[in-house]
This record gives C-alpha cells, structure tokens and sequence, in this order.
C-alpha cells in the first residue's frame, strides 16, 4: 500500500482541474497576446479565470495578477513594496518560509531597508503585541510580512489581529497564504490585505502557477520587464493551461470548503488520538484547534522510534511525509522552524499533512507501520 501525507509539500492535482486544462494544451493553443481568434480565445478564458477567483476573494479582477509561483509571488511583494513605495523597515517573522526570508536578506544587503523579526511562541505563535509597540515606535514607511499558516508546524496567525495593528500604524501588509489559500475563506477587503500570495499545487490545481493579489490602492511597478502581460505589471507569455487550472481547482475548492475541511479535520484528529493512545510519548509541535492549520499535524517522535531512520523507514513502508518542509534536509537540524522554537535534538519531527483524497484506511496503514517500527526498534 502506498500513503501520500505530504500534502504540505504538494497536492495531487484534481483529475476535474486537469480535464478542464487539456484543450488549453491541444485546441486552443494560441498565444494570449495574439489578436486573432486563437489568441482571442485563450486571453478571454484567462481573464474568466482571474474574474472567478477574485470573485471567491472578494477582490476585484484588476488585483488579481497570476505569477509562475507562490515564490514569485513573494519576491515580487516584498521587492517591489522597498522600490516603489518607500519602504524602509519590513517586519516579519523569522520562522517565515525562505520565499519570504532570503528575499528579505538580499532586500537587508542591496538597499536602504531595515528588518525586524518578531518573537515567536515555543508554538510558533507571532508576538502581534510586539509588532504593535515595534510600528509604534517607526516613523517611516512599514511592512509587514507573516505567513497565513506556518507550512511546517501549522500554526496559524490570527490575520485579523495582525491586519487591525497594521492598519492603526498605516502599515502595508503582506501574507504568505500559500498553505491557506483555497482551505480557508480569505475576504480581503474585510481585512484590509495589501498583497496575499498563493500557489494552485496546494489545492489540487497544478504546479508552475501562482497568484499575487495586489489592493488596488497600492501602485507598484512590473516585477518581471518585458510584453504587457497581466495589464503591464508581469511580462512573459502566460500560463495559460495553469491559470486555467489555478481558477478551476480554486472553484472547486470554495465550493466545497467546508465539507472538505470537515473530512480533512476528521483524517488529523484520527491520527492525533491513535498516537496518544498507542505512543504515549509522542508530542505534537505548534498550536492545536483553531489556531492550527488542519491539513497538518507535526509530531516530535522520541529516540526509540529509530530518529534518524524514521523518515526512510516511512518511506520503505510506503509511506511519504516530511522532516519538515519539502525544502528541509529531512533533519530537525536542518530546519530554521524547529530552531527558532527551541525544539529537543535528541526527537526527530515528522510533519503528516492531508489532503481530502486521503482516507481513514491511510491513517490505519500509518498507525499499524509506526506500531511495527516500534517493536523492532524495542
Ligand atoms: C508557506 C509557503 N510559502 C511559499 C511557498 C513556495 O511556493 P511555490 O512552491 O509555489 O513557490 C511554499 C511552498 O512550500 C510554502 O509552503
């Protein structure tokens, strides 16, 4: 049996997203630029799809600009909020996904722009009081950069806490929502967001395809020089089958939020209870309920599960998750999260993250693999 849990990292793309894809690869092949019928063709389900998820977003379609990626995205808010709107302190966190955190070192040693890190919780919880009295004592131009949902703990900030504070100060703000874009519903008129990115293969849509939402108050220049793609603002010829994509899986996703949530928080607190049931010394990293992400469950193993090896013997079993982010080296060492939040050396952390085509069974499979684990290890 084979068990994919590292929805984290990426998601099996909906076979509803690829179908919807296809006569973007084979009949309507034009390039979007283009002024005859084909390229017509193409241009107009392009700007289908922007209208559909600005709709879900509660935004409007001229802010929707789709990117190759979730750290395009990333790169481009940052980047451009130091270079045309007078940036000169940025503060995030510093268990912040690398999109977000070398960008803000290659900012820190190219420009005039100072960056502040927050103080994290041992549960990966964003000191928002701290930020408070930290824009309360700059008289320059902010922003401010947190993640939605930490992609390897799942702790969850509280958007709109962090969006009242940024506005008080008159602070740009910007989330790294990749992990919770299309999982939760984001209005981002109501929270006063200046730019969110979010990438289609976390949601079932496919992978080279992303989206930066820019408020139509915020006046940036390109990221990328070139065409006049995305209405001057990215140049290269677009995606087309990916936007396609991106809008298709993002459709079904808001569709259907809350009966997948309902499934998917099921499959996590199935697992949570059979590891505290049959591994009490199991524990769990970040925040628990509400306050954590639910498509991931982080849980710090103890030595006698083989540490080193656990990773590997998952995987011989069939199993796939993660030490972390797909990006870790598969050790705790290797992972900037588990080092901010002080996490013991001695266990080993292995992030199990769902998606709604998992089952009970796959839980089960899991449960029975580590119980073997064990008793050879004993
Ligand atoms: C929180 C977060 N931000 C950014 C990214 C990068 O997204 P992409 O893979 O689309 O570049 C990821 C991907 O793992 C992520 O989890």
């Amino acid at each position: 049996m084979k068990v994919y849990l590292d929805n984290a990292a990426t998601t099996p793309i909906d076979k509803e997203v690829l179908d919807a894809m296809m006569p973007y690869f084979t009949e309507h092949y034009g390039n979007p630029s283009s002024i005859h019928s084909y390229g017509r063709k193409c241009k107009a389900a392009i700007e289908e799809s922007r209208k559909k998820v600005a709709n879900f977003l509660n935004a409007s379609s001229s802010e929707i600009f789709f990117t190759s990626c979730g750290t395009e995205a990333n790169n481009t808010a940052l980047k451009c909020a130091v270079r045309d709107l007078g940036v000169k302190h940025i503060i995030s966190s510093p268990i912040e996904h690398h999109a977000v955190l070398y960008s803000l070192d290659c900012l820190q040693e190219h420009h005039d722009v100072k960056v502040h890190y927050l103080n994290v919780s041992k549960t990966g919880e964003v000191d928002l009081d701290q930020l408070d009295q930290l824009l309360n004592s700059i008289n320059d131009k902010c922003l401010v950069s947190l993640m939605h949902a930490n992609n390897e703990i799942g702790t969850m900030l509280d958007l709109e806490r962090a969006t009242e504070i940024c506005s008080k100060h008159d602070a740009y703000f910007h989330t790294d929502a990749v992990q919770t874009f299309a999982h939760y519903p984001i209005d981002v008129q109501k929270l006063k967001i200046h730019f969110l990115s979010a990438s289609a293969h976390k949601f079932h849509g496919p992978k080279g395809v992303g989206l930066l939402y820019i408020n139509g108050d915020v006046k940036i220049k390109p990221f990328l020089h070139g065409g006049s793609q995305e209405r001057n603002m990215r140049a290269g010829t677009e995606n087309i089958y990916g936007i396609i994509g991106f809008a298709k899986a993002f459709e079904i996703a808001s569709e259907h939020m809350s009966e997948h949530r309902a499934h998917v928080e099921g499959l996590k607190s199935n697992l949570k209870n059979q590891l505290i049931t049959f591994f009490p010394d199991v524990e769990f990293n970040g925040e628990s309920g509400e306050k954590s992400l639910y498509t991931v469950l982080s849980v710090s193993f103890p030595k006698d599960f083989g540490s080193d090896l656990l990773l590997f013997n998952l995987d011989i079993e069939g199993i796939s998750c993660s030490g972390g982010s797909a990006c870790s080296s598969g050790t705790d060492a290797g992972s900037h999260v588990m080092k901010h939040l002080n996490a013991d050396p001695s266990r080993k952390s292995v992030r199990f993250s769902f998606s709604r085509f998992n089952t009970n069974e796959d839980i089960d499979f899991l449960v029975s693999v580590l119980k073997k684990m064990v008793a050879v290890e004993v």
